[in-house]
């Protein structure tokens, strides 16, 4: 269901549109703003004086990038005025529920969550709603509720369709060369964006695959048989043991679609330690995050590429946001078609996503700030 949903939207509408939301829209609040349109950013985006108790909920502190969002977002949000209530939920959907509960308790005016599973929060939405209380999703879509207000992410298909274009180049598919050997795998199915990052990347290379210049060895190309619950790496490893054992004694394999680093840490870990990378070619594995682990592996010629997902510019936004709802302004969104959560389309701002390789390391990474060279070993 969830997938025939996720295909029914039209990517190329959305794209630059910036378009602001009325903020009387149809989940029931009301903040008193109607129909303004608004260039990206204002004068109060981080100014002090703000008011106003924020509960930020975010998955767990296990993957990198969640300890990075919800730290960022409670020193801008701090900086912003606001007082802050952040948690972290151990992966765990009724540690999180707990954890909003709590907040829902406490007296937040907005709660701001990245949920771990998006059809699990229903109910604690409809508590949230009783109390006023105005809901961002953020990175991950909250699913099945009327009162998820906005929704903050990075362009998710966008994220599929540039590992798409980066393994049609690093294979240099439509040179009439290959068949070149491929394994797909995909992000957690009980995570909206994991349907958003798959259909990205299947959008470029299902036509290779459809003219036999790309071959799924193990023929597994649907999202339940390839998708890894709960993002693990260890999963990921197994799934990739498992492959290599069924389908590559004899065979090459020359690329891997990993959604995230998460899982390409498994999967280059798999691909390691039977040699490729080191007697064997190492496969063009794809990522997404930029994760210390996995960037220093792009620099070492394990990875080939990562997503980066810049966190900071993430909850910057999330802070503006919650600045506009809590001041009655404008909310800025760019893209008012693509989230459908089953009951309905949720107002969203989408923030750009950076191809890093071995070649841009430096400049995304390093001299923005985000890594020290040190860290990458590039001092
Ligand atoms: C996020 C990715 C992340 C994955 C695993 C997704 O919802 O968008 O950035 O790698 O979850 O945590």
């Amino acid at each position: 269901m969830k997938k025939i949903l996720m295909t029914l939207f039209s990517f190329t509408a959305l794209l630059f549109i910036l378009v602001a939301c009325d903020n009387n829209g149809d989940n029931g609040y009301d903040n008193g703003d109607e129909n303004g349109y608004e260039e990206n950013g204002d004068d109060n985006d981080t100014a002090e004086g703000n008011e106003g108790f924020v509960g930020v909920s975010m998955p767990s502190l296990a993957l990198e990038r969640w300890e990075r969002d919800g730290t960022q977002m409670e020193a801008n949000l701090i900086a912003a005025g606001f007082t802050v209530d952040l948690q972290f939920a151990q992966d765990d959907v009724a540690t999180q529920i707990n954890q909003i509960e709590n907040m829902i308790t406490a007296g937040v005016d907005i709660l701001v969550v990245a949920p771990i599973d998006g059809e699990t929060l229903t109910g604690v939405l409809e508590s949230a709603h009783a109390q006023g209380i105005y809901v961002i999703a953020y990175d991950r879509l909250i699913m099945d509720s009327e009162y998820v207000s906005y929704y903050v992410t990075f362009d998710n298909f966008y994220v599929g369709v540039t590992q798409g274009n980066f393994l049609v180049d690093a294979l240099g598919l439509g040179q009439g060369d290959g068949p070149f050997n491929i394994e797909l795998f995909g992000g957690s199915p009980d995570d909206n964006n994991a349907f958003f990052f798959f259909e990205g990347a299947m959008s470029v290379l299902q036509e290779h695959i459809d003219s036999g210049e790309l071959n799924v060895v193990s023929g597994q190309t649907d999202m339940m048989q390839i998708g890894i619950l709960g993002w693990g790496t260890a999963d990921a490893q197994v799934r990739m043991d498992n492959l290599l054992s069924a389908y590559y004694s004899d065979t090459e394999l020359h690329a891997v679609l990993s959604p995230n680093d998460s899982l390409a840490l498994g999967i280059v870990s798999s691909l390691e330690n039977l040699g490729f990378g080191d007697t064997l070619p190492m496969p063009v594995v794809t990522g997404q995050d930029g994760d210390l682990a996995n960037v220093q592996s792009i620099l070492a010629g394990g990875q080939a590429m990562t997503v980066f997902k810049d966190t900071r510019v993430l909850a910057e936004a999330a802070t503006r946001m919650v600045t506009e709802i809590l001041n009655g302004e404008t909310v800025t969104v760019n893209d008012t078609e693509t989230y459908d959560n089953n009951v309905r389309v949720v107002p969203t701002f989408l923030a750009e996503v950076f191809t890093v390789t071995a070649d841009n390391v430096y400049e995304i990474l390093v001299e923005s700030g985000f890594y020290t060279a040190e860290e990458l070993g590039l001092d």
